[in-house]
C-alpha cells in the first residue's frame, strides 16, 4: 500500500427528512446564502420551497441562482459569482445534482477571488492555473445532492467546461471541500430512470478506474471498493424499477458519497483515464457524464485493461460479478460481458453514434484528451502510457 492523507472534513446528515435541517445547517456558517440550483427540477419537485421554507424558519437571508446547466459553464459560475458579490452572500447551497454542486464549489472560490473561474483551468493558455491550484480559500458551501452520483457533495473538486475553447476539466483543493452535506435519499425518488441509470455508471467508473489502474497491494481498499461495486449493482436497478424504495435509494446514495470521498481509493495511486476520455466527448457535445463513461469503458477494459492487467479484471469478475473462472485470462473477458449484461440491464449501453457524435470528430477528440490531460507530454497515465492513438482506437471500438 503506499502512503496516503485522508482528511474528510465534510460534516454529513444522512437521513429521510433531512432536508428539512437545510437552514439550521446553512445558517452556522453564514447570514446570508446563494442558493444555488438547476434549471427546472428542484421546483417541480417542490424540494426548492422545502429549503427555502427551511431557511425562513431559520432566519437565513438568501438568494436564488437556479441557471446553472448540466455540464457546468464557466460562464455560468462567473455570473453567479457576481451575483453573490453584489448581494454579499457569506455561504453558498447548492441543491441539485452534480453538475449544481460543482457550480456552487466553483462559485464558492470566484466569489471571493474576484476571478473568473478560467483563471483556475489548466487549458487556460495565460497558465493562472498553476499559480492558483489547489484552490485554498473559498466562501462556505453546504451540498444538498438530489441525485446519486458524482459524489460532489463531500469532496473538494469541480468540474467546469469553458465552452468557447470546448475543455472540460477539473479544479479543486481544499478550500472547496463542503463544510457540511446533507443527504436526503427521499430527494433522489424523483430522478428518472435514464439519470438513475447514468449516475450508477458514474459511481462504478470511479471504483473502478483506480482499482485497475493503481498500486495492487492495498486489499484493504480493493475490498472496500468492491463491495462498493457490488452495492452499486445491486441497487441501481431496484432504485429504477421501484423509484421510491427508500432502501435502493439511500444504498445508491450514500454508495455514491463514498465512492469520491477519498477511502476508496487512498493508497492506490492511480489514474482516471476513462474519466479523462469521457470529459472531453461531453466538452464537444454536451452529453451525460455517466452515459459517455459507460459507452467507453468496455473498448477500455478490452484494449487496454484486459492486455495490461487481466488478473485485476479477473478479481472483478470474481468479487463483483460472482464469476468463479479460475482462469485469469477467461475470466478477465466474462467480467466485460458480465459488465455489459449489467448496462444492458440498467439501460445505458449505447455507442457514440447513439449520441449523434460525428465519426469525423473521433481523432480531433482523442487529440484533445492529450492536450486537456496531458500536462504537456503526449499520454494521459494509466497501466500504460495512452496516446491520441490509443484513445481514438477505444473511440472507434465504442463508435
Ligand atoms: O438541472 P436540473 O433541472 O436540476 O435537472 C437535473 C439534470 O437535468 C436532473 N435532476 C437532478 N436531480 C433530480 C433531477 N431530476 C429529477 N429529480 C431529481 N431529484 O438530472 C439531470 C442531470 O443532473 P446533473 O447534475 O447534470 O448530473 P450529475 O449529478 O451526473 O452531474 C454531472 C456533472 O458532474 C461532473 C460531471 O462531469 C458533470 O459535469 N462530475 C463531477 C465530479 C466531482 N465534482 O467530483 C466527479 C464526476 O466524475 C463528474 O466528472
Ligand atoms: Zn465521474
Amino acid at each position: 500500500m503506499l502512503n496516503f492523507t485522508v482528511h474528510m472534513p465534510t460534516r454529513i446528515h444522512f437521513g429521510k427528512g433531512e432536508v428539512e435541517k437545510a437552514g439550521e445547517v446553512a445558517c452556522q456558517y453564514g447570514t446570508k446564502a446563494l442558493l444555488v440550483t438547476g434549471r427546472s427540477s428542484t421546483k417541480k419537485t417542490g424540494v426548492l420551497d422545502r429549503v427555502i421554507a427551511s431557511f425562513t424558519q431559520a432566519k437565513l437571508a438568501y438568494v436564488l441562482f437556479d441557471r446553472v446547466e448540466s455540464n457546468p459553464r464557466t460562464t455560468t459560475v462567473d455570473d453567479g459569482a457576481r451575483i453573490a458579490r453584489e448581494e454579499n452572500c457569506d455561504v453558498i447551497v447548492a441543491l441539485g445534482g452534480g453538475s449544481t454542486m460543482d457550480a456552487a464549489k466553483a462559485i464558492a472560490a470566484a466569489t471571493l477571488s474576484n476571478r473568473p473561474i478560467y483563471d483556475y483551468m489548466r487549458g487556460n493558455p495565460a497558465g493562472t492555473a498553476t499559480e492558483l491550484l489547489p484552490i485554498q480559500e473559498a466562501l462556505p458551501i453546504v451540498t444538498i445532492p438530489t441525485l446519486a452520483a458524482t459524489g460532489s457533495e463531500a469532496n473538494s473538486g469541480a468540474v467546469l467546461t469553458h465552452w468557447d475553447t470546448k475543455e472540460k476539466s477539473g479544479i479543486g483543493g481544499p478550500g472547496l471541500f463542503p463544510r457540511a452535506a446533507i443527504l436526503d435519499p427521499e430527494l433522489t425518488y424523483t430522478v428518472p430512470a435514464s439519470y438513475t441509470a447514468d449516475g450508477a455508471a458514474d459511481i462504478f467508473t470511479h471504483l473502478y478506474e483506480a482499482y485497475l489502474t493503481g498500486d495492487e497491494h492495498a486489499n484493504v481498499q480493493d475490498e472496500i471498493t468492491e463491495g462498493l461495486l457490488r452495492n452499486t449493482i445491486m441497487y441501481a436497478k431496484k432504485a429504477i424499477d421501484e423509484p421510491t424504495h427508500y432502501e435502493a435509494r439511500s444504498h445508491l446514495l450514500w454508495t455514491s458519497t463514498l465512492a469520491l470521498i477519498g477511502i476508496a481509493n487512498a493508497g492506490r495511486g492511480g489514474s482516471f483515464p476513462v474519466h479523462a476520455m469521457e470529459h472531453t466527448l461531453s466538452a464537444h457535445y454536451d452529453i451525460s457524464h455517466g452515459r459517455g463513461l459507460s459507452i467507453i469503458t468496455p473498448a477500455y477494459f478490452e484494449q487496454v485493461i484486459k492486455k495490461d492487467r487481466p488478473h485485476r479484471l479477473a478479481r472483478l469478475a470474481r468479487n463483483v460479478f460472482h464469476i468463479t473462472e479460475q482462469n485469469d485470462e477467461c475470466a478477465a473477458q466474462l467480467a466485460i460481458e458480465a459488465l455489459i449484461d449489467w448496462y444492458k440491464e440498467i439501460g445505458v449501453y449505447s455507442t457514440l453514434a447513439d449520441m449523434n457524435i460525428k465519426e469525423s470528430d473521433l481523432a480531433m477528440m482523442a487529440d484533445e484528451t492529450i492536450r486537456i490531460n496531458g500536462g504537456g507530454r503526449p499520454f494521459i497515465p494509466g497501466t500504460h502510457e495512452l496516446t491520441a492513438e490509443d484513445i481514438l482506437n477505444i473511440f472507434k471500438a465504442s463508435y
